[in-house]
C-alpha cells in the first residue's frame, strides 16, 4: 500500500459506510447478566463496592429477571449467598439450598425465556472461604470433586439450563459430566471457567457473596498470570472431559488469552468481564474521569473482537437499555 494513493481515512468520513464495514457486533443475546441471591425476604441491598448491583432475595430476583426479560436480556448467571456455611459446601448439595430454591423459581415464572447458568463452586458455602474441602491446609483436588458433583446434580435436578464450575479442581469436568450422565442429564451441558486466574479484579465479587478465604489464598489452584501458555493445557484437557463451552476469566487483562484460545481451538468462549472490571468503570465514571457508556461500548467490544462468542458482565442490562433506545 502506498500513500498517496492509499489513504485509510476515506472509510471513515461517512456514517453509513463506517457501519456497514464493522466487523464486530453486541447484541443483547450476547449479553449474561450475573446476580446475587440471597436469603431472606423483601431484600434488594446494594453491593457498597459494586454500585449498581444487589443482593436480591429470591422473589425480589423474580422481580428484577423481569425487567431482564422485558429488556431483551435472555440469559443469566447465578450466585448464592447462604445463611449457613459449613466446612466442607456440603450444605450447597441439597434442594433447600438457596440457589436450587432460586432456579425452580426463576424457572417455573420464565421457562424458556431465560437461560440459567448456575455458577458450580463451594466458596460461597464454606466457613473458610475456600474453593473445597481442606486436609492439611490443602484445598483438596479429589475430596472437592465429590462437593462438586453433588452439587452440579441438584442444580441441574432443580432445571439449571448449564453448569459453570469455578473451582479449578482437577478433572471436575470429568466428574461433574459422569454424574449428570448416571441420572439422566445428559442434555445438560457443561460451561467450565477453563481459564480462570489468580486476579485481584475478584475483590468486589467476595465482598458482595462474603467469600473472601479467611487464611491463605487461591494460589494453589486458580492460575498464575505470569504463565502464557498453560491456559491452553487448560482448555485441552476440559474439552476432552466434555466441557460444551469454556468460559475464561478475568476478560480485560487477558485478552491475548482469549485471542489465542479462539485461534487455538473451536469451541464458543465466553469471557467474565468480572466484579473488579466493572467497579472501575463505575468509580472513574462516577468522578467524569472517563464517560461511562462510551467507555463500556468500548471495554465490551474488545472483548468481541478479541474472539469472544458470548460475555457475562455487571453492565449487561445498562447496555440492553441502550441498545433498546439507540441505533448504534
Ligand atoms: C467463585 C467465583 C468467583 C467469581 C466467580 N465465581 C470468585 C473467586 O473465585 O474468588 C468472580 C466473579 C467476579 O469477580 O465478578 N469461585
Ligand atoms: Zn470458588
Amino acid at each position: 500500500m502506498n500513500f498517496p494513493k492509499n489513504r485509510m481515512r476515506r472509510l471513515r468520513y461517512n456514517r453509513i459506510l463506517r457501519n456497514m464495514i464493522e466487523d464486530v457486533s453486541i447484541q443483547t443475546s450476547d449479553l449474561i447478566y450475573p446476580i446475587f441471591i440471597t436469603e431472606g425476604l423483601g431484600i434488594k441491598e446494594e453491593i457498597t463496592s459494586m454500585p449498581g448491583q444487589y443482593r436480591y432475595s429470591i422473589e425480589n430476583a423474580v422481580e428484577f429477571c423481569k425487567e431482564l426479560v422485558e429488556n431483551k436480556i435472555s440469559s443469566i448467571i447465578l450466585f448464592g449467598i447462604p445463611e449457613e456455611k459449613d466446612e466442607t459446601g456440603a450444605i450447597s448439595c441439597k434442594s433447600e439450598s438457596i440457589i436450587p430454591r432460586a432456579i425452580t423459581k426463576i424457572k417455573s415464572q420464565f421457562s424458556d425465556k431465560l437461560f440459567i447458568i448456575a455458577d458450580v463452586c463451594n466458596c460461597e458455602y464454606t466457613k473458610h472461604g475456600h474453593c473445597g474441602t481442606i486436609i492439611e491446609n490443602d484445598v483438596d483436588n479429589d475430596s472437592t470433586l465429590k462437593t462438586l458433583a453433588e452439587q452440579s446434580l441438584i442444580l441441574a435436578r432443580s432445571g439449571a439450563d448449564a453448569l459453570a464450575p469455578s473451582d479449578m479442581m482437577d478433572g471436575r469436568v470429568n466428574a461433574i459430566r459422569e454424574i449428570l450422565d448416571i441420572n439422566g442429564y445428559e442434555k445438560t451441558p457443561i460451561f467450565p471457567y477453563s481459564v480462570k486466574y489468580h486476579s485481584a479484579f475478584y475483590g468486589p465479587f467476595r465482598d458482595a457473596a462474603n467469600s473472601s478465604p479467611s487464611f491463605g489464598n487461591r494460589k494453589s489452584y486458580q492460575m498464575n498470570f505470569k504463565n502464557s501458555n498453560e491456559a491452553i493445557n487448560e482448555v485441552k484437557l476440559d474439552i476432552n472431559e466434555g466441557a460444551d463451552i469454556i468460559i475464561i476469566k478475568p476478560a480485560l487483562s487477558y485478552l491475548d488469552i482469549i485471542s489465542k484460545i479462539k485461534n487455538k481451538f473451536n469451541i464458543p468462549i465466553i469471557a467474565f468481564n468480572v466484579s473488579g472490571e466493572y467497579s472501575m468503570v463505575k468509580s472513574a465514571s462516577k468522578n467524569n474521569y472517563i464517560s461511562e457508556i462510551e467507555s463500556i461500548f468500548e471495554i465490551l467490544y474488545s472483548i468481541k473482537r478479541s474472539g469472544a462468542n458470548a460475555i457475562i458482565t455487571y453492565h449487561a442490562l445498562e447496555v440492553a437499555k441502550y441498545l433498546k433506545e439507540n441505533d448504534l
